[in-house]
């Protein structure tokens, strides 16, 4: 049956969601699937029913696309959909929510504070109590919105800016040390990426806009340090009820100790993408990796 790749959305991640579905739409031709290409922002999405879309698979990043609102629509129209459910897409995109969750099952993860846009904030107990942090709005991606701070007056900035993004912020202590991805098909761990950027951290220019990101990919850690990663990635995605396919991000400090960042339920897929670069590795070729993404909703 036919199979419409949704792409674009109105999210904040537009840009790069049109990117990652035309990868999806040309990797799935390729590969002999009668495919089309569906941006939810410009159509209706009954209008699926009417070209007879038999699945779809969901290259929708952030808000609308990737946390649960796309996925319960589906669900109610009976059209099948790649990646996770309701419950696991709107928790993956809560970032407080989840951070409550590791703490909760005692997964490592920074220590945080969040801040509420309508509650006010205390900008010097929270430095004190941190010293350097990373502020984030807790329903976005690709780093939108996200600012390092190494002061109150930066916090107040930082805060100031993430608000635009998001009413719920969350900060988190800033960890000294090394990025790293595991991407995650079915309930398999993939090889693990480390990514090096010059900039303070893997921001929306280090990923997408600048050629100096640096990815290495198997890592060039230890084989129990790779089983660890692997281990934590999977029991985090485990444990927001992510599935089908998705990407685990995490940091390890200068005493070799990791912390898990957070769960992506629809992480980029251009041709340049981590979840592809990690498929490679593993010897999936983009092709094969579409399909088997989208063999998960059969
Ligand atoms: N949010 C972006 C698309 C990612 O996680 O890859
Ligand atoms: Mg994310």
């Amino acid at each position: 049956g036919k199979v419409a790749v949704l792409l674009g959305g109105s999210s904040a991640e537009r840009e790069v969601s049109l990117k990652s579905g035309e990868a999806v739409l040309n990797g799935l031709l390729s590969a002999g699937v009668d495919a089309i290409a569906f941006d939810p922002a410009e159509r209706n999405l009954w209008e699926l029913k009417s070209l007879s879309v038999e699945r779809v698979f969901i290259a929708l990043h952030g808000r609308g696309g990737e946390d649960g609102t796309i996925q319960g629509a589906l669900e109610y129209m009976g059209i099948p959909y790649t990646g996770s459910g309701v419950l696991g897409s709107a928790l993956a995109m809560d970032k407080v929510r989840c951070k409550h969750l590791f703490k909760s099952a005692k997964l490592s993860t920074a220590a945080y504070a969040v801040v509420d846009a309508n509650a006010g904030f205390d900008a010097d107990a929270i430095m004190k109590e941190f010293g350097k942090v990373m502020v984030k709005p807790s329903h976005e991606g690709s780093s939108i919105g996200m600012a390092q701070a190494n002061n109150a007056l930066e916090l107040t900035t930082a805060l100031t800016n993430a608000f635009k993004f998001d009413e719920q912020v969350l900060v988190e202590q800033w960890i000294t040390g090394r990025e790293f991805t595991v991407a995650m098909l079915g309930d398999e761990a993939l090889p693990v990426i480390e990514m090096k950027t010059p900039r303070g951290f893997y921001d929306y220019e280090a990923k997408y806009q600048v050629n100096s990101t640096q990815y290495f990919c198997p890592a060039d850690i230890s084989q129990a340090h790779t089983a660890q990663l692997q281990i934590m990635a999977k029991h985090a995605f485990e444990l927001v009820g992510a599935n089908g396919w998705g990407r685990v991000d995490a940091m390890q400090d200068e005493n070799g100790h990791f912390y898990l960042l957070e769960v992506n339920t629809v992480p980029g897929m251009t041709q340049k993408s981590l979840v592809p670069m990690a498929a490679k590795a593993q010897g999936i070729t983009f092709e094969q990796l579409v399909v088997r993404i989208l063999e998960q909703t059969l």
